[in-house]
């Protein structure tokens, strides 16, 4: 029987994870691939010993040891960060290995470096895990909608974002509360940036958007947004208006140019996104033959994630076993047709808009705001005023029909100069109904 070896750098949550996997699932894995896929080797520089049942795995310190391997077939990848993950990934396709890996700060900033290589070596480089930890989300793309022109992506893509959301949504308590509880709990990490200021999520839709469009685009080219500013109050208020507030990668295909945004975002109660709970994602493409597919799972933890890092090792594994070792393309198009497109500059959208007000209870003060808005050609939905208690501002609170971006953030800047308007104004942008 054909016997591919892995050598595993990082023995970190999804690292040992992916050694978890391959242990459990080796007799499975055999039976299904005819092929004996071992884990030999972990390089990781915190440890001095591995698990009793890892008695045939080497340990060591300096991952060079693995890439320099001659009987490695295939390196894991499962630091994370940008480096030395990226001199450890280029290292290992000069050496002519096989990478896998779950890093999507890496693929989404330097990706075409390091797709470039693995093209120029003839290796392959997995990272089914970068996007929607144990949901097959690359392969669905890559090969499940390979016959469709993918007309928008749409997800919840963070765990610990909607795991925060959906607690302050069912307890109604503040953002920094619930956070400084999930991380206690180990739902959140110590630094909480990428996850909370959408960052991550933006890591994510890159990736996915390079897949499904057959274009170049990094994550900084994404407009982000994250949660950290949420509170109870729009929540309350949201549910209201009958919507959650998520925070939502969006992506659709103009043909001409392609939206690229991350945002917190009213979902009506009805669409299936308002239901995806906890530190659960869920990723949506609309392709044209399909029509639209919903991808739900575990978006994070040490198992799931390293079901996913297996499946990419198996993917390797069966192609090396048939001589077929690049037979998909790693990002979906062949190299020669990946082609820059324009991504649509935020203030050329359009769409229906929250607002809250803060503002002193007078005379006028509504006829002030919505005689700015309806200059700025921006029309208003509905309107509701809190309960005003004595010498105290009131939240007033609008939801508008479709309005375009750059008049909206005209309009809230003059808003904003109004004497009545004692604080920050809220803008939360309502998810558009899908137009056919
Ligand atoms: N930090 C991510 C999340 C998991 O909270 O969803 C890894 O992508």
């Amino acid at each position: 029987m054909k016997k591919i070896q892995v050598g595993i750098i990082g023995f970190g949550t999804v690292g040992s994870g992916l050694a978890e996997v391959l242990y459990s699932q080796q007799e499975r894995i055999m039976k299904r691939t005819g092929i004996d896929i071992s884990l030999t080797k972990v390089a990781d520089t915190s440890l001095t010993v591995l698990p009793d049942h890892f008695s045939d795995v080497t340990l060591v310190q300096d991952a060079k040891e693995i890439i320099n391997d001659p009987d490695i077939d295939i390196v894991a990848e499962l630091i994370g960060g940008i480096e030395p993950a990226k001199t450890f990934v280029m290292e290992a396709i000069k050496a002519g290995k096989h990478v896998v890996t779950a890093n999507k700060a890496l693929l989404s900033q330097e990706g075409h470096d390091i797709f470039s290589a693995a093209a120029e070596h003839g290796v392959e480089i997995g990272f089914e895990a970068s996007v929607g930890g144990g949901i097959p989300v690359i392969k669905s793309l890559r090969e499940g909608l390979v016959a469709n022109r993918i007309l928008s992506i749409m997800g919840i893509m963070n765990g610990t974002a909607n795991y925060i959301l959906t607690r302050m949504t069912d307890e109604g308590v503040p953002f920094d509360v619930v956070l400084k509880d999930a991380q206690e709990k180990g739902f959140a990490e110590a630094d909480p940036t990428y996850d909370v200021e959408g960052i991550d999520t933006a890591h994510k839709l890159a990736i996915l958007m390079c897949m499904a469009y057959g274009m170049n685009i990094t994550h900084n080219e994404i407009a982000t947004e994250g949660i950290s500013q949420i509170e109870p109050l729009d929540i309350e208020l949201a549910r209201e208006f009958g919507c959650r507030i998520k925070l939502l990668a969006i992506s659709r295909n103009h043909g001409e140019h392609v939206e690229a945004r991350v945002h917190p975002t009213m979902v009506p109660e009805n669409h299936l996104l308002a239901s995806i709970n906890g530190a659960y994602n869920a990723i949506h493409f609309t392709g044209d033959t399909v029509g639209n597919v919903l991808l739900y799972g575990l978006g994070a933890g040490k198992v799931p994630t390293g079901s996913a890092v297996a499946a990419d090792v198996v993917d390797i594994a069966r192609n090396i076993n048939s001589g077929s070792v690049g037979r998909v393309p790693p990002l979906a198009y062949m190299p020669d047709q990946i082609q820059d497109r324009r991504i649509t500059p935020m203030n050329e959208l359009f769409g229906p808009y929250y607002f809250r007000f803060t503002v002193r209870d007078e005379p006028g003060v509504l006829a002030a705001i919505s005689g700015i808005l309806g200059q700025h050609n921006i029309s208003i939905e509905s309107v509701v005023q809190k309960i005003r208690e004595q010498n105290s501002a009131v939240p007033l609170v609008m939801l508008t029909h479709t309005a375009k971006e750059s008049s909206v953030a005209a309009a809230l800047e003059e808003i904003k100069a109004l004497d009545a308007v004692v604080a920050p104004i809220v803008k939360i942008r309502l998810l558009e109904e899908e137009q056919e």
